[in-house]
């Protein structure tokens, strides 16, 4: 089943060249569950057709305060009555003017000020038209009064200069928009994140890694910041891109990890292992690239310190939440760890195919018994983990 159940979601389009980009947040919003309704103005329309938007929303759009298809003529109340959100992408220099003045003069303005949900915007522009000081002025003023501003982001833009304005890419504009209507569980709170997998040196060239992708751990880093907390991510060598809203250190091998963690866990209040640290590193490193030859290799091979025991055993430690992967006796092993590790809670992986794969399923582990969450994609796993831990921090707090 779809995460979020036909969550209706109101895409406002000004006129600007990125509206392209909007085609495609309406293509990554309709395939995650989300009911888009479209409204352009008329400028939009000379970069995008309503027909596109029509297409991939499966649902009319609308361009005029005089259209017809509404029953009661009032598409500017109808249209945001139910929505989670409205987002305008691009919002224009000029809509963002009238955004900031309360002017109405046609569908998309008036049933701004009509609506009766959270504004996102995505300013998008020539980086002198962002400069211009009336427009800061109105960016000030749309921040006061509560609107989001998402963006814009730098680079070259469609006119060939380069600079501040060009509108945010369509999957952060998605992912944005996700944060916005998540519930603020972790607000105020500093979340410590180790994901991915450590490599340990053998050579110039060579080393011991193992296959976890970070995709658990990066998708815990998301929802933690979608939360409301203030997310660090302390990473070893991973493809992905670095979540939204997270600051992220780069690490090697779990020496370099924790050294990572202990510079910054003092300042942290929840700290969540989800690294796949390697057990052992190789206790002589070769400088040089070890030259075949028909002799066996002995690699001499040393315990690694344990990141997460070691951040639990501190005097004041942050709430600790742990990963176990087991391939037997799953929950038995699971809670020894729990307790051996003294965990608050513990997330036992119920797939060892989880390795890689962008959905899991887990038991979560804590003083309460266990919480079983069925398999879905890796970032509902993590949404339900994070509104796991803001549960019992209180309790926690209190001992
Ligand atoms: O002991 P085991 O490796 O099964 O424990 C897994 C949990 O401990 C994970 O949360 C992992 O990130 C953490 N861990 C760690 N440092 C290690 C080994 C595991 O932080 N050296």
């Amino acid at each position: 089943m779809s995460p979020n159940p036909k969550k209706k979601i109101v895409l406002g389009v000004s006129g600007g060249v990125a509206a392209y980009k909007s085609a495609e947040l309406t293509r990554l919003l309709v395939k995650a569950g989300y009911d888009v309704h479209v409204v352009m103005t008329e400028a939009a329309t000379h970069f995008v057709g309503p027909v596109t938007f029509q297409a991939l929303s499966g649902n009319l759009v609308y361009t005029d305060q005089w259209d017809p298809r509404r029953p009661n003529n009032m598409p500017h109340i109808d249209l945001t009555r139910g929505a989670a959100a409205v987002l305008v992408a691009p919002a224009s220099a000029d809509l963002l003017a009238k955004l900031a003045n309360g002017l109405c003069d046609d569908l998309l303005t008036t049933l701004l000020a009509a609506r009766d949900c959270p504004l996102l915007v995505a300013p998008a522009m020539n980086r002198q038209m962002w400069e211009n000081p009336p427009n800061q002025r109105n960016i000030a003023q749309l921040k006061a009064d509560g609107v989001a501003i998402l963006g814009p982001g730098h680079g070259e833009q469609a006119c060939g200069e380069v600079g501040d304005g060009r509108m945010l890419e369509a999957e952060q504009l998605f992912e944005l928009l996700e944060a916005a209507l998540q519930p603020k569980a972790l607000s105020g709170q500093r979340v410590l994140i180790t994901a991915g997998p450590t490599f340990e040196r053998i050579d110039a060239v060579r080393g011991i890694t193992n296959v976890s992708s970070g995709k658990m751990g990066y998708a815990i880093a998301r929802a933690a910041y979608e939360a409301g907390a203030e997310v660090v991510l302390v990473s070893g060598e991973t493809s992905l891109p670095t979540p939204i809203g997270a600051r992220r250190i780069n690490v090697k091998s779990a020496q370099q990890m924790l050294a990572a963690v202990e510079a910054e866990v003092a300042r942290t209040d929840i700290f969540i292992g989800v690294a796949a640290v390697a057990d052992y590193y190789v206790l002589n490193p070769s400088e040089q690239k070890i030259k075949k030859d028909a002799h066996i290799l002995t690699l001499e091979l040393a315990p690694n310190p344990d990141i997460l025991a070691g951040v639990s055993a501190r005097e004041q430690p942050p709430f600790c939440v742990g990963f176990a992967a087991e391939s037997e006796n799953l929950l038995e092993y699971a809670e020894a760890k729990r307790q051996r590790k003294k965990l608050p809670l513990l997330v036992a992986n119920l797939v060892q195919t989880a390795f890689g794969a962008d959905t899991n399923e887990v038991v979560l582990l804590d003083d309460h018994g266990e919480t079983r969450l069925h398999s879905a994609p890796k970032i509902e796993i993590a949404r339900k983990l994070v509104a796991h831990i803001a549960r019992l921090l209180p309790e926690y707090r209190r001992d």
